[in-house]
């Protein structure tokens, strides 16, 4: 129909148009059609100066009647589309609006502070590993020098799994440290052996610098000739390499029964530079501990006391993340409450 002049054959034409439309985007078409400037009522419109003008006011009458009729059939219609068509399909949906973003997270701080102490160990000829997070107490207190009474196990606060023990190994506990890791390296005969054990550890305590599920990096270095200046070199190259060229650590004497000589390393606090906060205290916060391997673990672990010496360290990942210069994170427990307002800022 291209030039329409009869109303009635313009209603008759809408109704033939309308009742073909099969999707929503047809009556966009059929409303631009109709009532659109460009349309059959936008033409009507132009028209209107041809008219006579005694004429005119009863034309302009009909034509918003017209207009009032088109838009209620095209809405009658629609709504019956509506109706038949149900929940809108995937294919019936605008195709032309933007796609929405997804939102991309980024990996748990943890994670980040994970590949970031692999970065400076792998250098010095490290090579990460993983023992069970489910261990025996065998590993986990006995085999590092720990018999079973001995009052020292009271420190790791155990959780303990509820299985049989086994006759030679023990109960089944939570992994408390990364230095049962120590032993199984060990017994894999390979020597000298450089090992990072990273590793998830548990332990039953809460508070402003522990939780009951953290993480802690370990690691060993035996070889022939090897001496506590080794081990101070190492640490020193760490603490460098991660918090920064200005910032200050110290050893502790301390006693592991794994470790002897045995030392705790402290780091002075990132969070109030070493002035003395609710998180630190003393302007110093413990790292981990550190020592010269304990000959009856080497004998334990079945390497010859009389030829290889050795040193560990143990570290816990959060709260070495926490010391790093800037992020202010003053309390453990923040790491771990999904909370995306904390998450989002690193
Ligand atoms: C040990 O676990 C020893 N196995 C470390 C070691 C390894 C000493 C090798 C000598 C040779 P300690 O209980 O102090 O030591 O824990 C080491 C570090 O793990 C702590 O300094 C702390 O950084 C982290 N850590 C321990 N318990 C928790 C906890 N509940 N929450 C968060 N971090 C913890």
């Amino acid at each position: 129909m291209d030039n329409p002049t009869d109303l009635e054959k313009i209603k008759k034409y809408l109704i033939e148009k309308l009742e073909v439309a099969s999707k929503p985007e047809d009556l966009v078409l059929i409303k631009s059609e109709f009532l659109g400037k460009k349309g059959y009522l936008g033409k009507m419109l132009v028209d209107m100066g041809k008219i006579p003008v005694e004429q005119r006011k009863e034309y302009g009458t009909q034509i918003n009647i017209l207009k009032k009729e088109i838009e209620e059939q095209i809405n009658s219609y629609g709504n019956k589309l509506k109706e038949k068509l149900g929940t809108p399909q995937y294919e019936d949906l605008y195709k032309s609006l933007p796609g929405k973003k997804l939102k991309t997270g980024h990996l748990n701080i943890i994670t980040q502070a994970i590949d970031e102490i692999v970065k400076v160990f792998v250098p010095l000829g490290f090579t990460r590993v993983r023992y069970p997070e489910i261990e025996r107490e065998y590993f986990a207190f006995e085999a590092l020098n720990m018999p079973e009474t001995h009052p020292a196990r009271d420190e790791w606060e155990t959780f303990f799994i509820d299985e049989p023990a086994d006759e030679k190994l023990g109960r089944l506990v939570i992994t408390p440290h990364t230095s049962s890791g120590q032993i199984r390296e060990m017994q894999k005969g390979n020597l000298p052996i450089r090992m990072l054990n990273i590793s998830r550890c548990g332990r039953r305590q809460i508070d402003l610098t522990h939780v009951p599920s953290f993480y802690q990096f370990e690691g060993l270095v035996i070889d022939e000739n090897i001496n506590i200046s080794h081990l101070i070199g190492v640490l020193d190259y760490f603490a460098k390499s991660f918090f920064g060229p200005d910032r200050k650590t110290r050893l502790r004497p301390y006693h592991f029964r794994f470790t002897e000589p045995s030392f705790e390393v402290d780091i002075d606090c990132g969070f109030c530079h070493g002035k003395g906060c609710k998180l630190c205290k003393s302007g110093w916060l413990e790292l981990g501990g550190a020592g010269m391997v304990h000959p009856n673990v080497l004998k334990a672990g079945g390497v010859d006391s009389n030829k290889y010496t050795g040193f560990a360290f143990g570290w816990g990942v959060e709260r070495t993340y926490m010391m790093k210069s800037g992020t202010k994170i003053d309390d453990i427990r923040h790491l771990f409450s999904n909370d995306l307002r904390f998450l989002e800022q690193f």
